[in-house]
């Protein structure tokens, strides 16, 4: 009973939802996922998209363009972000043969049945610019990515957005919002890369984490960010920007608007954002249980697929795409026990906690 109630419910969202979208003209604010499979202990692709299916995901972010993925997605309502990986992004810059293979084997295969619309090219090319290789790539990137647009746009397909996903440690300063400004060192690559996303209208994809700044702020020892804030709990927490006079309520907002700002400082100043990855560890250090991944992915929900759109105070009634990280959790990713305790299922498929992916109003 209470579960047909859920669903109903669910769906009427859904069509309210879809019918705002539609009437403005632009995307869903349908709340999507990550799938990464870095793990030996997951379910199968054909149940994994079974759950998506289940928990009423609008939108799965890949990040390959795995071929049975995609033809697993086929004839659902799920919209799919697929992505380039890094080591194939200067072969492409180089050579339009290749971008064209890539769109005809990955995209063209399975277009328009599987809704894919987004192309990343890349993941946070930007954040490991440590040997020549990895500048290559960088450099490499909006050629690459203009390469694949140019098959896309021959093909006659207009609704899939190219962008790439990048880490916020591209940011000098992201406080006060009004202050943001990119790194020096990745200004050069910012230029050409705002002046496709702008003259495409595509998006600007950013991975977002309000854990790991606020943990960072408990570590550092610094003015200590409270973690209502950091958790999107609406309380009496707010702070106002000096500069603007806006006033934050989040963490999330603070974050996402030192990029408005920060792009506005190179001379853009309404490319649009999206959220490539976000979420809150349910296991690890400080800060990382249950409780608290509930609470932020539950209020995320909440705040980026109201109706109306709420957007952020830079950018209001903006709709922002977001991908919440991740659907598991991936045993055989590297680094520190947080960095493989972001999912929302276990590998039997069954909630890690509660979170209402379509309870949004
Ligand atoms: C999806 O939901 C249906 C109906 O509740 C259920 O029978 C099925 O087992 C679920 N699928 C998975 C993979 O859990
Ligand atoms: C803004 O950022 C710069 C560094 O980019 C810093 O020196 C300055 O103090 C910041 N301004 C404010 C008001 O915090
Ligand atoms: C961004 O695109 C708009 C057209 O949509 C154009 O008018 C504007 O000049 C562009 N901005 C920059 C900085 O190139
Ligand atoms: C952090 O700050 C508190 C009070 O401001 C101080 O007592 C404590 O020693 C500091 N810890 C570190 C590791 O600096
Ligand atoms: C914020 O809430 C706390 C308790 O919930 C209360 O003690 C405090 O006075 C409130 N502060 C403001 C500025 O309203
Ligand atoms: C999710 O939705 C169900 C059914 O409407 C409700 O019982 C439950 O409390 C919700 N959970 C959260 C965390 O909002």
């Amino acid at each position: 009973m209470e579960k047909q109630k859920f669903t109903k419910m669910a769906l009427l969202f859904l069509s309210f939802s879809s019918l705002i979208a539609i009437s403005r003209g632009i995307v869903s604010n349908r709340i999507g996922i990550n799938y990464g499979h870095l793990g030996n202990n997951l379910p199968s692709p054909a149940r994994s998209i079974e759950l998506l299916g289940n928990m009423s995901v609008g939108r799965v972010k890949l990040y390959d363009a795995d071929h049975d993925i995609l033809n697993l997605l086929s004839g659902k309502d799920i919209e799919v972000a697929i992505t380039v990986a890094n080591d194939e992004i200067s072969g492409i810059a180089a050579n339009q043969h290749l971008a064209d293979q890539w769109v005809y084997e990955h995209v063209l295969a399975h277009y328009p049945s599987t809704r894919i619309r987004f192309l990343l090219v890349g993941h946070e090319v930007f954040s490991s610019i440590s040997t020549p290789a990895d500048l290559q790539i960088a450099r490499d990137l909006v050629p690459a990515i203009r390469r694949i647009k140019s098959t896309i746009k021959a093909q006659g397909i207009r609704n899939i957005k190219i962008g790439t996903p990048l880490a916020m440690d591209m940011m000098e300063t992201t406080f006060p919002p009004s202050n943001g400004s990119f790194k020096p060192e990745v200004r050069e690559f910012m230029g050409p890369l705002l002046r496709y996303l702008n003259g495409t209208k595509s998006f600007f994809f950013v991975d977002v984490y309000p854990y790991i700044t606020w943990f960072e702020s408990q570590v550092w020892n610094q003015t200590a960010i409270n973690l209502d804030f950091a958790l999107l709990r609406s309380g009496n927490e707010s702070y106002t920007d000096p500069k603007t006079g806006l006033v934050y309520t989040n963490l999330l907002d603070q974050m996402l608007d030192s990029v408005v700002y920060a792009m506005a400082k190179l001379g853009y100043n309404d490319v649009m954002l999206a959220i490539g990855e976000t979420g809150w560890p349910h296991e690890g250090e400080s800060g990382a249980n249950r409780e608290n991944a509930a609470e932020y992915n539950n209020n995320l929900v909440r705040k980026m697929s109201a109706v109306p759109t709420i957007g952020t105070p830079a950018r209001p009634g903006e709709v922002i795409p977001t991908f919440i990280f991740s659907m598991y959790d991936e045993n055989q990713k590297y680094g520190p026990a947080t960095e493989r305790h972001w999912g929302l299922l276990n590998p039997d498929g069954s909630p890690v906690y509660e979170v209402n992916i379509t309870s949004g109003v």
